[in-house]
């Protein structure tokens, strides 16, 4: 039995070592991205609306988390989405989908338990009684589990074939509005 529990920033960073663990068994990430991986994560926790949902076990540990966050002017990713959606379909199209958004940060299920789920079920719960108007997320470009949740519950391409700067990896740009279609 999976119990879904919101927390906020204080309980995500002191749990870090957990999410990094989650992080690293769903994403297999190469070992020399996880000290900056888990900067930029500790970064997120100060974020604006900061929020954090675990999927736990009945001993309390989890296996699986999402979080995310108000997104605004002066935050890496969202800047550098906003130019490229302005620069695609215009500034109107870039404030209606940034003007006021969560911007879904990370969201992952412990091999062991995907498939359960507990994905859709983290979503849901992340995005529930969110204030904004929609929420936001980038993701492979690829036809993963990932890609094929966040088009179930909702989302639309923004943005496909995206590189980031400094990067080479090709992600989709992902919107929705909020809330939520009922599921
Ligand atoms: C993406 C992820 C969070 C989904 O969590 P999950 O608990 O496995 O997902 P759920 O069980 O809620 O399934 C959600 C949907 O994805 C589908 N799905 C699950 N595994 C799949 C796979 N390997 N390929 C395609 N679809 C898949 C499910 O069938 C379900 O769709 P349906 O209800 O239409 O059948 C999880 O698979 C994961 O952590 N993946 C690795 C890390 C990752 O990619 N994180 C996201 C980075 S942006």
């Amino acid at each position: 039995m999976i119990a879904i529990r919101g927390t906020g920033s204080a309980e995500f960073t002191d749990r870090l070592e957990s999410v990094m663990g989650i992080y690293t068994a769903a994403m297999k990430p190469p070992a020399d991205q996880l000290a900056g991986r888990q900067a930029i994560m500790r970064g997120h926790g100060a974020n604006p609306a900061f929020r954090c949902l675990f999927a736990e076990l009945p001993d309390g540990r989890a296996a699986g988390f999402a979080y995310g966050f108000h997104g605004q002017a002066g935050q890496w990713w969202h800047d550098v989405v906003y130019r490229a959606l302005a620069e695609k379909s215009g500034l109107q199209v870039a404030d209606a989908w940034l003007g006021d958004s969560l911007e879904v940060a990370e969201i992952h299920v412990h091999p062991d338990y995907q498939g359960k789920g507990i994905g859709r079920a983290l979503i849901h719960a992340l995005c529930e009684g969110r204030p904004e108007r929609s929420a936001v997320l980038s993701t492979h470009d690829q036809p993963t589990a990932a890609r094929h949740l966040y088009r179930a519950v909702g989302f639309t391409d923004l943005l496909t074939q995206f590189v980031f700067p400094g990067g080479y990896e090709h992600y989709a740009i992902a919107g929705t509005p909020l809330p939520l279609p009922p599921r």
